[in-house]
């Protein structure tokens, strides 16, 4: 496999004995490469069905479409694309697009906002949330920012606890409006990062 300076790839294979003999399983090869504009259709179909499938239970379907609209159409993620602040990453398994993340530099110099995580439903429990946050963090250094921060929804319970276990603590509970008559009631993480060595 060749990667690209600005890839992560990972592939890997367990040997197993299964009845005397040797049974290689060989894993799905995962990469984590920038968004071209090209993908921008096949990352907001990607973001409309994990938003319709995970957020029901949080946030009214009004404010999932007005939220989606504020901040995944072709014209506002191309321009981040080409701004030099933000940057969009896709997780690929097997070639196959299931996740990405995005993030941007933060409010102060040291900081970087972690600003969307999302793994397919159907590839979750499998490593891929944790692979993008690693990710970010080494992006987040390779900028010379020493703090990752993000904004959660309160009720998002279970990617607080995901947050929380790779160390990220609440800083704030902070309500945002975001005009249209809704608000964001979320709590802002943060966490401290530095070079693994
Ligand atoms: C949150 C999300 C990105 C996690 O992705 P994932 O690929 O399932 O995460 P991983 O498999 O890497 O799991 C990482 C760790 O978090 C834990 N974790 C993941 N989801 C969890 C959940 N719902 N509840 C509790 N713990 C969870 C895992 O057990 C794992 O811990 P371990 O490393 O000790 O085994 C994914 O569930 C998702 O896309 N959710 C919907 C969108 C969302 O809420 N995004 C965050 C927006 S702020």
């Amino acid at each position: 496999m060749t990667l690209h300076s600005n890839e992560v790839g990972l592939q890997t294979a367990r040997t197993l004995i299964e009845g005397g003999s040797k049974v290689t399983i060989e894993q799905p090869t995962v990469r984590v490469v920038p968004v071209r504009e090209e993908d921008i259709p096949a990352l907001i179909r990607l973001a409309r069905e994990i938003w319709f499938e995970h957020y029901p239970a949080i946030i009214t379907i009004e404010q999932i479409e007005y939220m989606l609209g504020q901040r995944y159409t072709p014209q506002i993620i191309a321009e981040q694309l080409d701004s030099e602040r933000a940057w969009w990453d896709k997780l690929l398994v097997d070639g196959n697009f299931v996740a990405f993340t995005s993030y941007e530099l933060g409010k102060t110099l040291d900081t970087m906002k972690l600003d969307k995580l999302y793994v397919h439903a159907r590839m979750r429990g499998r490593g891929y949330g944790s692979l993008l946050i690693r990710h970010v963090e080494s992006k987040a250094l390779e900028r010379g920012c020493t703090r990752l921060e993000l904004q959660v929804n309160k009720h998002n319970r279970g990617a607080i606890e995901m947050y929380q276990r790779y160390g990220f603590t609440i800083a704030r509970a902070a309500v945002f409006d975001i005009g249209g008559g809704f608000v964001m009631d979320d709590y802002v993480l943060s966490k401290g990062v530095r070079d693994r060595g």
